[in-house]
């Protein structure tokens, strides 16, 4: 896989985004589908001030990309996405060493990683990439959950 900086949004990364959006939607029990303005926005996003996007292209085509967003010296790994026909072939590993390598040149040892919590995958891909330490969990009211409870620390959560 080759890996390259994108500076503008284009179909290639298009089709990517929609592609995560509908597997937001159904991580966030979203039911619609997504619009062609939902993928507009969230393509043109991943280019705004602090954020830099990673693609990677095998045979030409763009199969994977990533974006950093900078937060003073914190570097967030804002999104990651491989096409799902390309998976297991280690296209996020690379990109992924590829970010790394970005903030250390910046100086900064490590990155931070938002995860959904049952995104398993991505958990066991992190845990192979030595990333396991659970930094801030987010919370928030007033949101549909899947009707469970989970327990952090002693402290219980919807979930
Ligand atoms: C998570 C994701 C980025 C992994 O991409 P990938 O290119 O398939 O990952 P790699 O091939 O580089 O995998 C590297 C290692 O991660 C682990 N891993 C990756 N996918 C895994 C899975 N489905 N189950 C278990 N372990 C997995 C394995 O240890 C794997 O090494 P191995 O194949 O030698 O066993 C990809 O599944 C994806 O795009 N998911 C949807 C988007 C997403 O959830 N992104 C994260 C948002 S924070």
């Amino acid at each position: 896989m080759q890996i390259q900086e994108l500076v503008r949004p284009d179909a290639g990364l298009r089709r990517l985004v929609g592609l995560f959006r509908g597997r937001l939607h159904k991580m966030n029990l979203i039911e619609r589908e997504v619009s062609l303005a939902e993928i507009e926005e969230d393509a043109r996003s991943h280019f705004q001030e602090g954020k830099t996007v990673f693609g990677g292209y095998a045979d030409e085509r763009l199969v994977a990309f990533a974006v950093l967003k900078q937060e003073d010296s914190t570097y967030w790994l804002d999104w990651l996405f491989v096409d799902p026909v390309e998976r297991r072939k280690g296209h996020a590993s690379k990109l992924f060493d590829h970010c790394e390598r970005f903030v250390q040149e910046k100086g900064e040892e490590k990155l931070y990683v938002y995860v959904h919590p049952d995104n398993d995958r991505m958990i066991r891909f992190l845990r192979k990439k030595g990333y396991d330490a659970l930094n801030l969990i987010e919370i928030t009211k007033k949101v549909k959950t899947k009707g469970k409870e989970i327990e952090i620390l002693g402290n219980t959560y919807r979930y």
